[in-house]
């Protein structure tokens, strides 16, 4: 399988059998286009290289929660990771099943946990004594049992973006294994509450087996204390976190991450499960953009097109890659641009010192690898409104969300009749 969806025909850029360019004329720019023939495929790959232990995947709905791309998913099997009641509800629309959605962050609040013991979701992953305690009054008064894990802090460093760093010590995940056994125990008191399942996360983008191994290995150990102690585990939660290659990473198959963890989670004898977020839906889609200009600067050529920071923010914020396909691909000599948007901050930049073949005015550009924290993390700024979520599926595609509108920019808002003219 390429990694990416995306490929020429003839110089002109299709996502599986549909050339962008009509989508463009047809939906405007900017969109973010996603292909459901990777999503689906991504999902079967995992299931295929787990498949010695008894194995489940939850997608991380953070990366991409458009109702649709969830529901694709969770045909397929996939169970869903939430960090919010919102993405709850968001997977409840696409038509998860409820016990599939295990339910993380370090500040679920008291009507949080009521929305989702209601629904009867899979598990609370739990991060600290405060919240144990309150989960377990929430469901006392329900006259409910809540499934739990603690999430562990293994204390492994993940070597990827400082910002997207979770399992180390001074991170404000998890908690320490000396930390995690006594909540054990404390949760073992606790009629309410019932552990199911144990839980780590490092980090994300993470392009090596070992900080994996490291930490599986960490939690498997404390499994084994827990045990010693009358308390058992069934599941072991081993987090997101697989990378992709935005550049030239090369991060490890599913079936190397395999090789290195399944024999220690055969050996223990647990139910392996996993929350990928980026590995599933990140190579899947693309930022559709239009070039609008080109300004040629003392020092610097830049190329003005009609997406910006608002609408993928992961090159100003982490300073991110994601490769650019033009379309039409022209012969010939190109450039060196930075890849600007119309938003009033220098930080507006989708690509910098980026060598293009030849653009001109009108062009598309695909931002790769834009399906995962793409939509997810994009905002009004500026008074832009949120651009349409297309699909494609073999030579057809789908309007998943549509553009937004100045309708949609003022929804909610009040002006105090203080401020409004006096009646008559
Ligand atoms: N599970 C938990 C508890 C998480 O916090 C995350 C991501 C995941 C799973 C999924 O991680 P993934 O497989 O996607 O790496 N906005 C950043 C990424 C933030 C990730 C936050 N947590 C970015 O654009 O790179």
């Amino acid at each position: 399988m390429t990694e990416l969806p995306f490929h020429y025909q003839k110089g002109e850029l299709y996502c599986e059998s549909m050339p962008v360019d009509s989508i463009a004329e047809d939906v405007g720019t900017p969109f973010y286009l996603y292909s459901y023939g990777h999503l689906v495929e991504r999902v079967k790959t995992l299931k295929q290289a787990f498949s010695e232990v008894n194995f489940q995947t939850h997608f991380a709905a953070k990366a991409n929660s458009n109702i649709s791309v969830l529901r694709i998913l969770a045909l397929e099997g996939c169970g869903m990771d939430v960090v919010s009641a919102g993405e709850i509800f968001r997977c409840i629309r696409a038509g998860a099943d409820p016990s599939s959605i295990v339910f993380a962050g370090v500040g679920k609040q008291e009507w949080e946990m009521r929305y989702a013991l209601e629904l009867g979701i899979g598990c609370f992953n739990i991060e600290s004594e405060a919240e144990l305690e309150l989960l377990g009054a929430v469901a006392k008064d329900m006259g409910k049992r809540a499934p739990i894990a603690v999430r562990v802090n293994p204390d492994v460093d993940p070597k990827t973006h400082p910002y997207i760093s979770t399992g180390l010590k001074k991170s404000k995940f998890g908690l320490t294994p000396e930390k995690a056994k006594a909540l054990y125990k404390r949760a073992m008191e606790m009629d309410s509450i019932e552990i199911v399942g144990i839980h780590c996360h490092i980090g994300s983008q993470i392009t090596t087996v070992s900080p994996f191994r490291d930490a599986v290995e960490r939690v498997i150990a404390l499994v084994v204390e827990l045990r010693k102690e009358g308390i058992t585990i069934r599941d072991l939660d081993m987090g997101g976190g697989l990378g992709i290659r935005y550049k030239h990473e090369t991060p490890p198959t599913p079936f190397e991450l395999a090789e290195a963890v399944v024999p220690m989670v055969k050996e223990i004898g647990l139910n392996l499960h996993m929350e990928p977020g980026r590995w599933i839906s990140g190579n899947c889609g693309a930022l559709i953009t239009k070039v609008l200009f080109e300004k040629r600067g003392e020092t610097k050529n830049f190329l003005v097109v009609d997406a910006a920071m608002n609408d993928l923010a992961r090159p100003s914020l982490y300073g991110a890659y994601h490769s650019i396909m033009a379309s039409p691909l022209r012969e010939g000599d190109g450039d060196v641009w930075d890849v600007v948007g119309p938003i009033c901050e220098s930080g507006d930049f989708l690509a910098q010192e980026r060598e293009l073949p030849p653009v001109k005015p009108g062009d598309l550009l695909a931002v790769c690898s834009a399906g995962a924290y793409g939509f997810t993390m994009s905002s009004n700024y500026n008074s832009r409104c949120r651009v349409p979520e297309v699909l494609v599926k073999g030579e057809g595609y789908w309007l998943i969300r549509e553009r937004e509108e100045f309708e949609d920019l003022v929804r909610g808002e009040r002006i105090p009749p203080f401020l409004l003219e006096e009646e008559e």
